[in-house]
């Protein structure tokens, strides 16, 4: 095997927790091969910079709190796609031929990138250009990405919504008021399906399934008649208003991004009941903390599998989380095959046997 190689490591896309531990892991299990890691700054932002942005990547610069760490220490951005970059004139264009002469001028052997299935498309689309040898590590506190049970972050997310749902009842219980949490996901429903039914709620909304402002009144009349002065409601932040719409925030610049579908509800819940409500947005809290001992251990086996897949000259794979191992998978299929809640699936069954109301 050969003794010089020289990965290139990027994390691309929104962070979550979990990346520094990923890092970590890379990190280490190069250098059990001897190889050189080089961390890439802001996913291929460092790239398109002359001087180009990177940093040499080895262990003992790591102290024992790196895998605890929130956040990338690499850096990455979810905007500047190198097909289309936006120029400062308006303009697009394409600089994809930039970022490979960044790699090249690297001496980069293999890149590593950790994202999720939009930056798969990108990365993959960049390297197959340049003929750069790849491998996936997901990431995402969405889960969405397919032929993977657990993408790196999504654990954390879950925990501090479902913390955040214990941190509510109290309150609303004192208050006898309904709460709404509204959560991220985009349009994938896990962070609320699995935050929902930990945290105890009485009515989760998804994306994927369709509601109606009756059937939510009908469970807090549900509740109320068994006794109970308070009701927990999580919706997903890409649920849709009941003509079909889609509640977004714009933000300076034009950039826009789900929020606001917890007030509209709120609103409707508190009109259909009578009830008084308020609401929690949960918002990026849920990417910033410490990674749960589950997102550490993905993290770290994720990490190492993807520098032995380097080793066996393996490309164009994105490991995997199933049936308790890590595996490997085609990208193209893993990008193929996105992973929404599926309205027959255990977790949805789960909910509605513990009548919990989750849409008609
Ligand atoms: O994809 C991860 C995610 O956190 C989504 O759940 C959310 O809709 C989006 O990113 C927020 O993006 P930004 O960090 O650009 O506000």
């Amino acid at each position: 095997m050969a003794n010089n190689k020289r990965i290139g490591l990027l994390t691309s896309g929104g962070d979550c927790a979990g990346l520094n531990a990923v890092i970590r892991a890379v990190v280490n299990r190069a250098d059990e091969l001897g190889w050189t890691v080089i961390g890439i700054k802001e996913g291929t932002a460092g790239l398109l910079t002359r001087p180009l942005r990177y940093e040499v990547l080895k262990p003992e610069m790591f102290s024992g709190h790196m895998m605890r760490q929130g956040g990338t220490v690499l850096g990455t951005t979810n905007k500047g796609n190198p097909f289309a970059y936006p120029m400062a004139d308006g303009s697009v264009k394409d600089r994809a031929d930039e970022i490979i002469g960044g790699i090249r001028e690297l001496g980069i052997d293999s890149v590593i990138g950790i994202g999720g299935d939009g930056s798969f498309a990108i990365l993959r689309k960049l390297f197959g250009r340049g003929n750069i040898n790849f491998v996936g590590i997901p990431k995402t506190i969405d889960n969405d990405v397919g032929l993977t049970e657990y993408s790196v972050g999504f654990d954390t997310a879950v925990m501090v919504a479902t913390e955040a749902l214990d941190r509510l009842q109290p309150t609303a219980a004192s208050h006898a008021r309904v709460m709404v949490l509204e959560v991220m996901g985009r349009d994938a429903g896990h962070i609320a399906l699995n935050a929902g039914i930990a945290g105890g709620a009485d009515v989760i909304l998804i994306p994927e399934i369709d509601y109606s402002v009756e059937g939510v009144a009908a469970k807090i009349e549900k509740v109320r008649s068994q006794g109970r002065n308070f009701a927990l409601v999580v919706v997903s932040e890409a649920v849709k208003t009941l003509d079909g719409g889609v509640r977004q925030k714009e933000y300076h610049g034009g950039e826009k991004r789900f929020g606001g579908i917890g007030d509209y509800l709120s609103e409707k819940i508190a009109t259909a009941t009578g009830a008084e409500t308020r609401v929690t947005v949960l918002g990026h809290v849920q990417r910033g903390s410490s990674p749960t001992w589950n997102d550490r251990m993905i993290a770290s086996a994720f990490g190492v599998h993807a520098v032995d897949l380097v080793a066996e000259g393996k490309f164009d794979r994105m490991v995997a989380w199933t049936n308790r191992q890590v595996v490997d998978v085609s990208i193209e299929e893993a990008i193929a095959n996105y992973q929404a809640v599926s309205s027959d699936s255990a977790l949805v069954r789960t909910a509605r046997g513990l009548g919990i109301y989750i849409g008609d």
